[in-house]
């Protein structure tokens, strides 16, 4: 317990109550972003890849429907040597409370329980400090980039890009080089969930879910520029480039930095126990499910 809630494993109900409050923290009222965000957590939680906690305060009646209200949630997502924490929101009004800070303290103890040696998240402005008294250290600055509408299928003489509903085994590879874990399962989902996958043979690979681009993990800036390129040509409009000090800058040069929401900046990417063994110079983008 920290004061009146307690941290609790949720039903069906409960988590897709979560959802709402974790979007609500973000000042998301959007009802298709949230129908698309419970069914994406659902399907991870299904397929046994995520572990969603919910903080939980007697009284209000919203929520769970008995007498219990949701007031808090975040979500420990496994790979297989790495975790990652998610969807960490508190109720606007409820925050500075120790509400967030008891939802970590349960996921970290979750992630050690389960023998990660490495945990990683993306940290708002409001969330940073948070992690930093848990021993969280920052790796980088990530932010969301605007494809502008109409993009073409690539600058002329660069790489083609093809479309593909798998992940080829030589994608996985140079994932788990870039990650320095593997991520198949998750990306498996990702695609499960109506991903697609822009390949650029022999050189890289991109994820279009939605309307965003992400993971882009590519041995070459012209490879990622041309994956971002056809998936703006397919309807995306949304990547979250990981603005690592040696990202080539031909990578953003045609995008546009879009600006925090509510002064919820965003983001950095910070990480908790062992370094990983990975080569960051191949991610040009990651995968992001915060906003739909
Ligand atoms: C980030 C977030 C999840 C943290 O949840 P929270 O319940 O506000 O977190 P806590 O109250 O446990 O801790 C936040 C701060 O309040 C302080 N705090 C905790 N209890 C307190 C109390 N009783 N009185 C005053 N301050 C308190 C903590 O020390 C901490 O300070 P610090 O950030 O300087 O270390 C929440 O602010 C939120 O939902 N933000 C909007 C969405 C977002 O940014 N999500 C995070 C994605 S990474």
């Amino acid at each position: 317990m920290t004061g009146d809630y307690s941290i609790e494993t949720p039903d069906e109900a409960m988590r897709m109550e979560g959802v709402r409050v974790f979007l609500r923290s973000f000042r998301e009222e959007s009802e298709s972003v949230e129908e698309w965000l419970q069914g994406f957590v659902r399907m991870l939680v299904d397929a046994g890849l995520a572990h969603m906690l919910v903080a939980v305060g007697a009284g209000g009646g919203a929520g769970s429907g008995r007498d219990r209200r949701v007031v808090g949630c975040g979500a420990l997502i496994g790979f297989v040597r790495t975790a990652w924490i998610a969807f960490m929101g508190v109720e606007p009004d409820l925050q500075r409370r120790g509400i967030g800070g008891a939802i970590l303290d349960e996921l970290m103890r979750l992630a050690r329980g389960r023998g990660y040696a490495t945990v990683r998240l993306d940290a708002t402005d409001l969330g940073k400090d948070l992690y930093a008294g848990r021993g969280f250290v920052a790796e980088h600055p990530a932010g969301m980039y605007e494809i502008p509408a109409h993009c073409g299928p690539g600058p002329e003489g660069g790489p083609p890009v093809r479309l593909d509903e798998e992940l080829p085994e030589w994608c996985l590879a140079l994932d788990r080089e870039a990650a320095g874990d593997d991520r198949s399962a998750p990306l498996g989902a990702v695609l499960a969930d109506g991903g697609k996958v822009l390949v650029v043979e022999g050189e890289g690979f991109g994820i279009l879910h939605g309307r965003k681009v992400g993971p882009v993990i590519a041995k070459s800036v012209d490879a990622a520029v041309a994956i971002v390129r056809r998936g703006g040509s397919l309807g995306a409009n949304r990547v979250y480039v990981t603005r690592r000090s040696d990202l080539d800058e031909r990578f953003v040069a045609g995008l546009k930095e879009m600006p925090p929401r509510s002064g919820l900046g965003c983001c950095t990417r910070m990480a908790w126990g062992k370094p990983l063994k990975r080569n960051p110079g191949l991610e040009f983008a990651a995968y992001s499910a915060a906003t739909g």
